[in-house]
């Protein structure tokens, strides 16, 4: 209470404008003494008051963007140029060829070169592309895409700068056999792009080409290094062929397992339960449409005339037929709150584009080489009341499955996907993880699922990730996605369950067989003598013979149940009594 009244003195009286040249040092000292400490008046305050550019604070808050500690920051700055290629690569309908070149500078700087073959940047477009944050062809579109901020090529750029004091370079063409070459700075105060030593030459090259020097980096072979990136990566895009070469010249090339583009991404239209009112007011005030109800039929999802029609009526006090760039705060809080009332058709999963179950299973092949590999894909689904996703989860067992431990020993080694890109970093906060915690294993003999030579394989297929921060690492635990993936799990974890204990039981009678086997011969030449008239050689055949017909039934089957394996023991017993 006596704070606030001292507030409502100090306040109230001669205060100038805010802007205004005629604060004097006498008024901001005029301010009240309380207890012998003096207030500071806020007129002192705001004289420091500044306005900040997006790149200023990602600057600051560079964290935020993945670059901390050396390893990661390398392996963000892998991931930002790779997921860009793969995703223009995609949009272009062109199968990915990555070159990833990573070099030990004697300043101690690394030179990070990354290649693709993609369609490249117009020239005219370049210095925005990298120069400039929250600026690209993604952001803006409701599409399913690996990118989706425009920051990330942007924040290359500010930590060459903030750790080199350099610009990136790089070469592109669009393929019309002009190449064209510069390099790139971002003025951080403004957010605005610098373009400098522009050449241009002919030349037979498509992509885009980077190549940045960057400080405080360090290049590893460890879990979070780019050289782990760079295989996870190949893991979930089957369609492309990645080489990295490390700084000690060694070359890797994930190759290419499956020759076919992916499916085009194709836009869609946000559906109006997962729609929040800062979104409304953003899409109107930039829609070109004449009328607010024809903004809502061409903009969202299941927004139909009668939909329209319902909406007038939960809002009686909004004009339908003002300009869409018209609509205010209120009223746009309005229609979100009537939008939740309506029933709406769920949005179609159409933009979806899953990897696949045949091609992770391929690619869980042709990577890790184990003996048992089993995927499930769910069916489409929404979070936030209507956001589309799916979820795609592997699970492959021994060969090369599961993660090295530092005690030496193999142990569960999860590999999270958001949209086909890796997720190293964050596990903690994950969605996936969350998910993985709270599977009762032992309900699928996999009690000791942490100490198996296992990979499971999670990846979240949506138009919309909602990523726990810009770095892009984690998963937001929303409820519809971590409870589709329990399910996918369970789903792999009950054939792996099958699978191990079908083979246990198979190698018991394997054992079983090998046991009666040894048998076989000393038997076979005992018997003439008690059997008299047969031959050894008769008696052997006709032994082995009753042994192979009988276990053979079993692998044949493979799975019997207990009855059927006594049933079948009782034959075999009562045929070598026989
Ligand atoms: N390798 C590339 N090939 C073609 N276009 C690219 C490439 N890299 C970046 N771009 C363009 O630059 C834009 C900005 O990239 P980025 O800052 O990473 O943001 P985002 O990927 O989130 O859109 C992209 O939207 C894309 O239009
Ligand atoms: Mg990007």
């Amino acid at each position: 209470m006596e704070q606030k009244d001292q507030i409502s003195q100090t306040s109230v009286g001669e205060i100038p404008k805010v802007g205004s040249e005629s604060i004097k040092t006498a008024d901001l000292k005029s301010t009240k003494i309380t207890a012998g400490v003096q207030e500071v008046h806020s007129q002192e305050i705001f004289s420091e008051f500044r306005e900040h550019s997006v790149a200023e604070f990602f600057k600051k808050n560079r964290q935020m963007l993945g670059f901390s500690g050396k390893v990661r920051s390398l392996t963000t700055l892998v991931h930002e140029y790779v997921t860009n290629s793969l995703d223009a690569c995609e949009e272009a309908k062109i199968l990915p060829n990555i070159y990833v070149k990573i070099d030990n500078l004697p300043n101690g700087h690394i030179r990070l070169y990354v290649e693709d073959n993609g369609p490249g940047i117009p020239k005219q477009f370049i210095g925005r592309a990298l120069g400039q944050m929250l600026a690209g062809t993604k952001f803006h579109r409701f599409v399913q895409q690996r990118g989706q901020q425009g920051i990330g090529a942007t924040g290359g750029t500010m930590y060459a700068q903030i750790t080199t004091g350099k610009p990136i370079h790089c070469r592109s063409s669009t393929g019309d056999n002009i190449i064209y070459e510069c390099d790139v700075a971002v003025d951080l105060k403004t957010n605005s792009p610098k373009i400098s030593n522009m050449v241009e030459y002919t030349g037979k090259y498509r992509g885009l080409t980077i190549i940045g020097e960057f400080g405080e980096v360090k290049y590893d072979k460890s879990e979070y290094s780019a050289f782990e990136y760079l295989k996870a990566t190949a893991l979930a895009n089957p369609h492309a062929q990645i080489t990295i070469v490390d700084p000690e010249g060694e070359r890797t090339v994930f190759q290419r397992a499956h020759e076919e583009v992916p499916e085009r991404p194709k836009p869609a239209q946000p559906h109006p339960l997962g729609v929040t009112t800062d979104d409304l007011i953003n899409y109107a005030h930039h829609s070109k449409e004449r009328k607010l109800s024809s903004f809502l039929t061409s903009n969202f999802a299941r927004v139909s005339d009668s939909k329209v029609e319902e909406l007038k009526k939960l809002c009686p006090s909004i004009n339908f037929d003002k300009m869409p760039r018209e609509l205010k705060w209120e009223e746009a809080e309005a229609i979100v709150r009537a939008f939740k009332q309506i029933k709406w058709i769920a949005p179609s999963a159409d933009p979806l584009r899953p990897i696949g179950k045949e091609q992770i299973e391929k690619a869980l092949k042709n990577v890790l080489q184990p003996e048992f590999v089993s995927v499930s894909e769910r069916s489409p689904k929404v979070f936030r009341g209507g956001v589309p996703f799916l979820v795609e989860v592997g699970i492959a067992y021994k060969g090369k499955a599961g993660r090295q431990k530092s005690d030496g020993t193999v142990g569960l080694d999860v590999k999270r996907f958001a949209n086909r890109a890796p997720l190293l970093f964050d596990a903690g906060g994950c969605a996936t993880m969350e998910a993985v915690k709270t599977i009762d294993w032992g309900r699928y003999g996999l009690k000791d699922i942490e100490n198996m030579p296992v990979t499971l394989f999670m990846n979240l297929v949506s138009v919309h990730v909602p990523y726990t921060s810009a770095g892009k690492q984690a998963i937001s635990n929303e409820e519809e996605i971590v409870e589709e993936f329990r399910y996918a799990i369970m789903e792999v974890a009950r054939d792996l369950d099958r699978y191990l204990s079908g083979k246990i039981r198979d190698e018991q009678r394997e054992a079983r067989k090998k046991a009666i086997m040894r048998y076989v011969k000393q038997i076979s030449s005992d018997l003439p003598y008690l059997a008299g008239e047969k031959t050894s050689e008769e008696l052997e055949k006709k032994l082995l013979h009753i042994i192979e017909s009988k276990y053979s039934k079993m692998f044949d089957k493979g799975r019997l149940t207990a009855d059927e394996e006594k049933q079948i023991k009782k034959e075999i017993e009562e045929d070598i009594e026989e």
